[in-house]
């Protein structure tokens, strides 16, 4: 983990940074709501917060950023709630192509991209590979994402990879659960901010999450700014992490 390069740090007791950071994006529908607002306005000021928070974690050092934007379960809502979002991340992935060439933030996208349109499908991988061989924190983009759906997913694999002869039934163990889920290779978030002051997990990253410090906001996401993650971060700072020891 990195120092907190701020220059609020005291510096005989630094801050630490968390090293990965995931973020539940959740109150947008409230906060359109309390404004007599379409909920697509409330996911238009979300999408803002959106980019701000993420070129802030990216400035201050955070190594991977996980957002979540869209569930597995958000398919239940309303049709025309569905298009604005589609929208907006269509919006979003083709002005992150056209104008963050210059960016050394890599993009990657966890969740099932399948049912997305192909339009939507090729921005997405067109993202990906275009930022892949950048050395900048890793923007984890939760999309059509739940994380029973990725545990499903890893039994499947690793189950493939038995009835092939590749995989050693007594091999199996936590780490080739964690490398067959969409984060293969990154490390468990250290922090999970939710702002909206709801206490709940939602489906994200539960396995991930095992040991992961839960910090929740009374704020709704379009209200969200740098000062509110940096409080983040000193509450993540004051708690004792034991992963289980003394
Ligand atoms: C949950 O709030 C939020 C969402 C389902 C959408 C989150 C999406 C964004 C913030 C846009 C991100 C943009 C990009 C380009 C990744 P809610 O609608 O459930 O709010 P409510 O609980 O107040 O109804």
């Amino acid at each position: 983990m990195a120092f907190f390069k701020k220059k609020k740090q005291n510096a005989q007791h630094p801050r630490v940074l968390p090293e990965h950071i995931g973020i539940i994006m959740d109150g947008n529908g409230r906060w359109a709501k309390k404004r007599k607002l379409p909920r697509s306005a409330g996911h238009n000021a979300g999408g803002k917060v959106f980019r701000t928070i993420s070129r802030y974690c990216s400035d201050i050092g955070i190594k991977y950023l996980t957002v979540y934007a869209f569930s597995t379960e958000n398919w239940k809502r309303p049709k025309d709630e569905i298009d604005a979002l589609m929208k907006l991340f269509k919006d979003y992935l083709e002005e992150a192509l056209r104008d963050f060439k210059d960016d050394s933030i890599v993009v990657r996208f966890i969740g099932d991209k399948s049912p997305f349109s192909d339009e939507l499908r090729a921005l997405m991988i067109e993202n990906e590979e275009g930022s892949k061989d950048r050395d900048g924190m890793v923007l984890n983009i939760a999309m059509n994402y739940g994380s029973r759906d990725e545990l499903v997913r890893a039994v499947k694999l690793i189950s493939q990879g038995v009835k092939n002869g590749e995989i050693d039934i007594n091999s199996i163990d936590e780490d080739l659960v964690s490398s067959n889920l969409y984060t293969s290779g990154q490390p468990d978030p250290d922090l999970i901010i939710r702002p909206s002051g709801e206490y709940r997990i939602s489906n994200f990253m539960l396995w991930q999450s095992a040991y992961t410090e839960f910090v929740i906001m009374n704020k709704l996401w379009p209200d969200f700014t740098t000062d509110d993650l940096d409080e983040a971060i000193n509450i993540f700072n004051s708690r004792n992490r034991r992963f289980g020891g003394v």
